[in-house]
This record gives structure tokens, sequence and C-alpha cells, in this order.
């Protein structure tokens, strides 16, 4: 499973990737208002960050509108992803671009019919909510488990991208149901890494490791040199 990170922030982009953990990333409009910076340069340079998927999002709300600021922002970088809202006109706007072998991410999918509609536009990618489905007292995994069982049964390419990832537990359940990709918010993928049992774990090593006198620690070249 690949994972992606939900963030425009340069920062966490930037030490993600350092971490050698994602394989792309993904915006939104609220993501990027959050960055409070030039739109075409936070983009550039995360393109520049990171070599895999770049998804942005399209802000207008016809299909028209939808299909020329795709064709901007990939003129900008190979790498970049259309986002398209699961409307009617996003679903045109699919299409369109699709045809011109633009990738489109179709985003704000709730359920497995949105899913099988933005598949049959097109859609290189398909974004289910599942954290926004959770906060509703529906259970958003199943989501995940039902388009999977769709795209199966009638071999579409489009890749499972789960989204509104809340924490580990979503991850997990993703990489158990053969989900293609999770994107996660940095604080995820923090909480990912980390395991008590390692922290105490090297702990204990670097403790019994420091009773060592460093007469006996040194590593042979430098007492061949002394
Ligand atoms: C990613 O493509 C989505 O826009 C994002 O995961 C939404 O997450 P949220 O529900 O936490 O805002």
């Amino acid at each position: 499973m690949k994972i992606f990170l939900d963030s425009a922030d340069i920062k966490e982009v930037k030490e993600a990737a350092s971490w050698g953990a994602i394989d792309g990333v993904t915006t939104n409009p609220s993501l990027v208002a959050k960055e409070n910076t030039d739109f075409f340069e936070l983009l550039k340079e995360i393109c520049e960050t990171v070599d895999g998927p770049i998804s942005m999002e399209t802000t207008s709300l016809d299909a028209e509108g939808m299909v020329n600021e795709g064709r901007t922002f990939v003129k900008l970088h190979p790498n970049i992803i259309v986002k398209c809202p699961l409307t009617k006109e996003g679903l045109k706007a699919t299409r369109a671009l699709s045809s011109e072998n633009i990738r489109v991410n179709v985003t704000l999918c709730f359920s497995a019919n949105q899913a099988l509609l933005a598949a049959k536009a097109g859609a290189y990618f398909i974004s289910p909510f599942v954290g926004r489905l959770d906060d509703l007292g529906t259970e958003g995994m199943q989501l995940i488990q039902d388009i999977r069982q769709i795209y199966d049964n009638y071999q579409f390419e489009t890749e499972i991208l789960v989204a509104s990832v809340r924490h580990p537990l979503h991850v997990l359940e993703a990489a158990r149901i053969g989900a293609d990709i999770v994107t996660i918010p940095f604080k995820v993928l923090d909480a990912l890494v980390k395991h008590p049992l390692t922290d105490r774990g090297l702990d204990q090593f670097m403790k019994d490791w420091d009773k060592l006198p460093d007469s006996i620690k040194r590593p042979p070249s430098i007492d061949a040199r002394s």
C-alpha cells in the first residue's frame, strides 16, 4: 500500500520525505489556505520535494472551470494529479480531463455508488473520506471494503486512496482491506513510527552499552591509528 502525506505544510512534507516514508502528497483548499502563501510556488516546492503523485484541488464549481484549472496545474509539473469533487460537474470534468490523459483524483466520496460513477468517468484515484463518515456514526472503513469489492468485481483500474484518516487503526484497516493508497496527516504518520516498547528497548540497550568502558568499545580502525 502506498502512503501519501495529507498536508500542504512544506516543513511537514520535507520531514516526512526525509524518512523515506511517503510516495506522494495530497492537498485540499483548506490545507492550502492554512499555509497562506503563494499557491503555485508552494505547489512547485512540494513537487520538488517528493517524486510521486501530488494532488491539487480545483476550486471552480463548473466543469469548464475545473478543466481549465486542471490543464494549468499539469503544466507546472508532470507529477500533478488534478482533484475534482464528486459532483455532476466534477464527473464531467473527470471525463474530459482523463480523455486528455490528465490524471484525476475524484474527492469528497462518501458512497460506493459515487465511487462506481467516478471509476466509470475515468478517475485515476478515488478518495473516500473515512474519518468524516466515522464522525457521523457511520463505519467509514465499510465504504473502503465495498469499493474494493466493486472495483475488483468489474476490474476498474481506479486506485482507492483512503482519505480523511484520523488514527493509525484506519491505516491498518486500509492495508488489511487492500486499499491502494492511504493519505495521512503528519501527526498520524508520526504515530505510526512510535511504539513505547521501541523507546523502552532502546533506553535499556543504551544503559547496558554505557556500562562498558570506552577502551573496549573503540572500532579497530581507531586502534590502528593510535
Ligand atoms: C485528502 O485528500 C482529503 O482532502 C483529506 O484527507 C480530508 O481530511 P479531513 O476530513 O481530515 O479534512
